[in-house]
């Protein structure tokens, strides 16, 4: 990343190698922090923030969840991604907000300190590439997501990340791109940083809210599918219709759609009828070529 970024902190600039947080501090020796991230885009007349509104209400909703006042409002937290966007001059990238408790904590809870607030701004790169989707291979994880009775899974919760890291882990020593989690009672539910989407006969179907993050990209793809005639269910998903699925894909903030290709050991089209028909749609909103969703976006400068 680039060291001469500045950060925002709690209402200050200060450069990206100061952003740090003590080791004993709850948020991350607990791993108690929340985060949001939306992407930034270049648009005709200055930076555009793709459903900055729904990743802040998203953030928002982590904190209450999870019982934790926020610092700021809204209002505020656009104010300050205006301020560090513009600071950076960020053009393609990202917007990654971290909300924390950023005190130390070794037994009593610190329940009454407002969340410390940090915002980045992060141009694409190598680690970083956006908009280029990939084929992916996909297995089913060992790993089950975790239920939503022992930690709400809708939070954006940096402790909930365990579960996805394990399934990535899993994945790659198994030679596949991503794993995907079933629910302990063996429904489908998402990948480890992505939702995922199937096609049967022609049908897009994806899981319920409640036992997955409600992702900003699958919400738009919901809103989006009507608008070019394809028919879509929220439902549970069992393991067997997944494995069964004519088309499957990935659904997430950094590339909007990309297609599973192998699901365990059976080859899918990739992408299928459906799929490329969601990536152009998704893909023409992005780049602002359909005016029935632009405002999706909203002005940074
Ligand atoms: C577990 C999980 N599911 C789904 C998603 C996709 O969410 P979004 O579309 O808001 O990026 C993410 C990405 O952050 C995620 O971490």
């Amino acid at each position: 990343m680039n060291n001469n970024s500045k950060v925002w902190l709690n209402g200050e600039l200060i450069p990206r190698a100061e952003a740090t947080v003590p080791i004993l501090s709850h948020g991350f020796s607990r791993a108690s922090a929340i985060f949001d991230v939306f992407g930034v885009h270049v648009g005709p007349k200055g930076p555009l923030a793709f459903r900055m509104d729904e990743h802040i209400k998203r953030l928002m909703k982590s904190a209450e969840l999870l019982g934790m006042q926020m610092a700021y409002s809204d209002a505020e937290i656009v104010d300050a991604v205006k301020i560090v966007v513009r600071e950076n001059n960020l053009g393609r990238g990202i917007v990654k907000m971290f909300a924390y408790w950023g005190e130390e904590a070794l037994i009593n809870l610190v329940l009454d300190s407002r969340l410390d607030l940090a915002i980045f701004a992060i141009p694409e790169n190598e680690d970083l590439e956006l908009d280029q989707p990939r084929p992916l291979s996909a297995c089913v994880s060992k790993w089950r997501k975790i239920h939503p009775e022992t930690v709400p899974v809708g939070a954006k919760a940096c402790s909930n990340y365990l579960n996805g890291y394990l399934a990535r882990r899993d994945a790659a020593l198994r030679g596949y791109d991503i794993g995907i989690l079933l629910s302990t009672d063996g429904f489908l539910a998402e990948g480890s940083i992505e939702s995922i989407f199937v096609v049967k006969d022609g049908v897009l179907k994806t899981p319920p809210l409640g036992r997955v993050l409600s992702s900003i990209t699958r919400m738009s793809i919901l809103d989006a599918a009507p608008a070019i005639d394809i028919s879509v269910k929220e439902g549970p998903i069992t393991a067997a219709e997944l494995l069964d699925a004519d088309e499957a894909f990935t659904a997430h903030t950094g590339i909007k759609v990309e297609p599973i290709i192998r699901l365990e050991d059976r080859e899918l089209p990739g992408p299928g009828p459906v799929t490329r028909q969601v990536m152009q749609a998704m893909t023409d909103i992005m780049q602002f070529k359909d005016d029935r969703f632009k405002n999706w976006f909203q002005d940074l400068s």
